[in-house]
């Protein structure tokens, strides 16, 4: 603990050490209590829903907090505070009834956990007694995976996304494995679709096109939606699967709004969205794709944006461009375009994979979360791991040599690649990197696999992948990794979250979590003294103590009442 103390210097709290049980832990001076479970009402009509014994009926599957909370922003909505928040996947032997054994039997089942999905939209409040969810409040809202929902950009109604119960290609149902995060200028919800090539199957014959497989759609869905929802049947609706993989804007502040998918951000396997401005006021958006050797990309609008000015067409209108790193620290943003890549609009956005790999961008260790520092101009992106690097080329993609911000073969701890963008400008194409962290376990190894400097006995972790900046500009760092805490990951412990100083490079330990979970999804109440966190798949009863596990957000504060972070 001596070196984690020394890390301490910079920041006003005390680093912890690793923990193995089924609890959260905290530094000295620090209190933590859920704000909402799974299954816990967001109406009234909902009060009780959930039985320790046998989770929430379908027909209140609707009315409950998600499963598996994931990426979450606070809004201030005339003056009360509203948190949207992802629910990315559900745990069907933990939701379904038990003699389901974890596949559904029936289309109320496929329902059930087509609703504990998507996102959740409440208003949040302090009683007195800490943070509570405002049951009944009218902006709290569940968008799940048959919530009407628009499109638009250049590849809305186009041929690709067209199906049977669609013909017009711009109404399409729901939000599928809502990951992570980001926040408009305006104040809006950006909710990133991630891995939703594993709700599609087929009960017919195999459809196997190429963009199929470059997105791993064709096997079987992995909640046999398809049987008893033909949207999901990709020998019935061929087309379902463009309508997902998008970045969706959502008003917090109308309840009644319609959600937007926004084509011309492309369509990946999108982790976040860190929105930031280029300094002649264009929008910025920098996103990752999740898949060993996919991309990283950027957004940048035609039309500029400034307080009080309209927002038309800032996410609809202009240039997606893929990142390509070169090994002796620069890199640039290629842009995808008709011209570039010689594909047509509409395809080069549904299949923008196959777009950045005509213009020969490098090929990643799993993007995850993109932050932008708010107090300087520069931002970050996790790479998490990536097992096949420099063995394997990616799935349908692009060999993945080893090289640039991706140096490690066999890559099972992961980095964090930092970027400055030309003249100080994130409207630039060039750029200059760096690595602010290489995780690595300095305890078993004492070569590339001990990790960078900043890594010590005291800090250590693996597979970086939650990353939110803190408006004094300390990067928070979730992790989704081996929580075996044995061989090379031993003295690591439970997934955790961590302060980096991106000055210093330091890094302290400030909570673990309970056994079995990631921490994921990270934001603070107006006044700063809470902090929301959240708690993915946790393992045993957490945090009941009894029952089934219960995904869920914790809050954190301090004693002494000051702000966190
Ligand atoms: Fe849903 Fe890449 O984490
Ligand atoms: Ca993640
Ligand atoms: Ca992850
Ligand atoms: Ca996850």
């Amino acid at each position: 603990a001596s070196s984690a103390r020394a890390q301490a210097a910079a920041f006003d709290f005390e680093p912890i050490d690793i923990a193995t049980d089924y609890d959260i832990h905290l530094p000295e001076g620090y209190q933590w209590k859920p704000l909402v479970r799974w299954g816990d009402a967001l109406f009234s009509e909902a009060e009780g829903a959930y039985s320790p014994e046998t989770g929430v009926s379908v027909e209140m599957s609707d009315k409950v907090f998600g499963e598996n909370t994931d990426g979450m922003e606070l809004f201030e909505v005339d003056g009360r505070q509203v948190i949207a928040v992802n629910s990315e996947y559900v745990n069907p032997k933990i939701n379904l009834p038990a003699d389901s054994e974890g596949t559904p039997k029936s289309a109320d089942e496929v329902r059930m956990l087509q609703n504990f999905q998507g996102v959740s939209v409440m208003e949040v409040a302090d009683t007195g007694n800490g943070y509570e969810v405002v049951k009944d409040s009218p902006l709290n809202r569940r968008i799940h995976h048959n919530t009407p929902m628009t499109m638009d950009g250049p590849a809305a109604g186009s041929t690709l996304v067209q199906t049977n119960a669609d013909p017009e290609g711009l109404s399409p149902l729901g939000t599928l494995n809502n990951c992570g995060s980001g926040k408009t200028l305006w104040g809006t919800y950006l909710t990133c679709e991630e891995n939703f090539n594993g709700y599609f199957g087929t009960t017919g014959a195999a459809v196997e096109t190429d963009g199929f497989s470059r997105y791993g759609i064709g096997g079987e869905g992995r909640y046999a939606y398809e049987k008893f929802d033909a949207r999901f049947d990709i020998s019935k609706e061929p087309n379902e699967p463009h309508r997902h993989g998008w970045i969706v804007e959502i008003d917090p502040s109308n309840p009644d709004s319609t959600p937007v998918k926004h084509t011309a951000l492309g369509r990946f396997k999108h982790e976040n969205a860190a929105m930031t401005q280029a300094a002649d006021g264009r929008v910025v958006v920098y996103m990752g794709d999740d898949e060993r050797g996919e991309f990283m990309y950027k957004y940048v609008s035609n039309g500029t944006w400034a307080e009080g000015q309209p927002t038309d067409g800032l996410l609809s209108d202009g240039t997606l461009y893929v990142a390509k790193f070169h090994d002796d620290q620069t890199g640039e943003w290629l842009a995808l375009t008709p011209e570039s890549t010689g594909m047509e609009m509409a395809d080069m956005l549904v299949h923008a994979r196959m777009a950045g790999s005509k213009l020969g961008a490098t090929t990643m260790d799993r993007p995850e979360w993109i932050a932008v520092n708010p107090l300087k101009p520069e931002a970050y992106c996790a790479l998490t791991n990536n097992k096949n690097r420099g063995v394997k080329p990616n799935a349908g993609g692009d060999e993945t040599p080893v090289g640039g911000p991706n140096p490690r073969e066999t890559n099972n701890f992961g980095q964090i690649v930092r970027w400055r963008p030309e003249g100080e400008d994130h409207g630039a194409t060039g750029f200059t990197w760096d690595l602010y962290v290489m995780a690595g376990n300095p305890t078993v190894y004492d070569n590339a696999y001990a990790g960078s400097d900043n890594v010590t006995p005291g800090n250590m972790f693996n597979s970086p992948d939650g990353m939110v900046f803190d408006s004094k500009g300390t990067l928070w760092i979730q992790t989704d990794g081996n929580y075996s805490n044995e061989g090379e990951f031993e003295g690591q412990g439970n997934n955790q979250m961590l302060a980096g100083n991106t000055e210093t490079g330091e890094i302290a330990r400030f909570m673990t979590g309970p056994y079995g979970c990631e921490v994921t999804g990270l934001c603070w109440s107006a006044d700063r003294k809470t902090a929301f966190v959240g708690i993915q798949h946790p393992g045993g009863s957490w945090p009941d103590g009894e029952g089934k596990p219960r995904s869920s957000i914790i809050a954190v504060w301090r004693e002494d009442g000051a702000t966190v972070g």
